[in-house]
């Protein structure tokens, strides 16, 4: 039984030209203590998903249909018809978020001992000695000093630092779900690799299930079981990490592939897709990809493909070319990025 089931999820932002399809039609499952990754350019529609399943979307935004229903393993929770007081206590104590940006929405002029006090608080955890003894054991954990850390602020601390003492904030509640929000992306490369190896350490201490949310191809592989790739507001391909990055059956993914950074490769190595998204007021007939891909044909005109079986199990893309994305791949047993440079 999925802890997360969401199911159609559509999302729109209004504004004068009209309504962005930001989010649309998205269905997926998140089991319990498993890492999914959700990876896309910038704009694809990550962050209002993410936000928007803890229902924290900005009041431009409305959720246009779609079910998310959260099993807390004693009950069934439709997450998009809990009252306001509900969903306070559904945010932190069941399902934690790392906001993308969040590293800079630190209060300069309080303390971080204040910050998980009034993070405690404002998720019901009044007793001040609970709260200490349980940020001082979950810094530990993040591998920090808390005497050093707890009477710090912000700006006395490393980026790296920093979202050590978001990703602890974020636990204090023993929530079974945590979506991050591209954590890695402000940092330097090492503190990156730091980050996913405290990540996986603390998923295997605490075992939470862990929606991670970035554009970058190979941290996403590095932390997560399965992953979805998101083009346009919508779901385009869905894999275990090994086949979305071996096996890829949708000419997106590759793009994306190819746009990883090889450690190896010369300078300037990094392609990145040409062209660019579509208009999410004004979208095209037929594939939203289409104008940008390789392997097009007139069909592709015709209609958005849904996510359908491909040639290896559990694995699905929407694109109807996918036998010919397979027939160039293969089943590489090298990256996908080398075979195609
Ligand atoms: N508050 C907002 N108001 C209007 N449009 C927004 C807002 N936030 C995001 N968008 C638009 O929604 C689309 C998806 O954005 P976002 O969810 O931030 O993508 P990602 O996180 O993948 O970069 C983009 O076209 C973006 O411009
Ligand atoms: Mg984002």
């Amino acid at each position: 039984m999925p802890i997360l089931s969401v199911r159609g999820l559509s999302i729109e932002y209004r504004t004068r030209r009209g309504p962005i399809h930001a989010v649309r039609d998205v269905s997926f499952d998140l089991e319990q203590g498993e890492t999914l990754a959700i990876i896309g350019e910038s704009g694809s529609g990550k962050t209002t998903l993410a936000v928007g399943l803890v229902r924290l979307s900005p009041r431009s935004a409305r959720i246009t249909g779609g079910q998310i229903v959260y099993d807390s393993g004693r009950e069934r929770v439709a997450v998009l018809e809990l009252d306001s007081e509900e969903l306070r206590r559904f945010r932190w104590a069941e399902c934690a978020m790392v906001f993308q940006a969040a590293l800079s929405a630190f209060n300069p002029v309080i303390t971080i001992w204040e910050h998980f006090f009034d993070t405690g608080r404002a998720h019901g955890m009044h007793d001040r000695h609970r709260v200490h003894d349980r940020a001082r054991e979950l810094l530990h954990l993040v591998h920090l000093d808390p005497d050093r850390i707890l009477s710090a602020y912000a700006h006395e601390l490393s980026g790296g630092m920093r979202q050590r003492v978001l990703i602890a904030m974020a636990l204090l509640l023993d929530p079974r779900i945590v979506i991050l929000d591209e954590p890695t992306t402000a940092l330097d490369i090492l503190t990156q690799r730091a980050i996913i190896d405290l990540l996986r350490e603390l998923r295997r201490k605490l075992h939470f299930a862990t929606i991670f949310i970035s554009h970058d191809l190979s941290m996403a592989a590095e932390l997560a079981d399965r992953m979805l790739t998101m083009y346009a507001g919508r779901i385009v391909e869905r894999a275990g990490v090994d086949d979305l990055f071996y096996r890829p059956r949708h000419p997106y993914s590759i793009g994306l592939l190819r746009a990883v950074p090889r450690v190896s490769g010369a300078l300037g190595s990094v392609a990145s897709i040409p062209g660019s998204p579509p208009d999410l007021i004004r979208l095209p007939r037929g594939c939203t990809y289409y104008p940008r891909c390789p392997f097009h044909v007139d069909d592709c005109r015709e209609s958005d493909p849904p996510l359908l079986p491909v040639d290896t199990p559990g694995h699905e893309a929407a694109c109807i070319r996918w036998e010919a994305v397979a027939a160039r791949i293969g089943s590489a047993a090298k990256p996908v990025a080398e075979k195609l440079a």
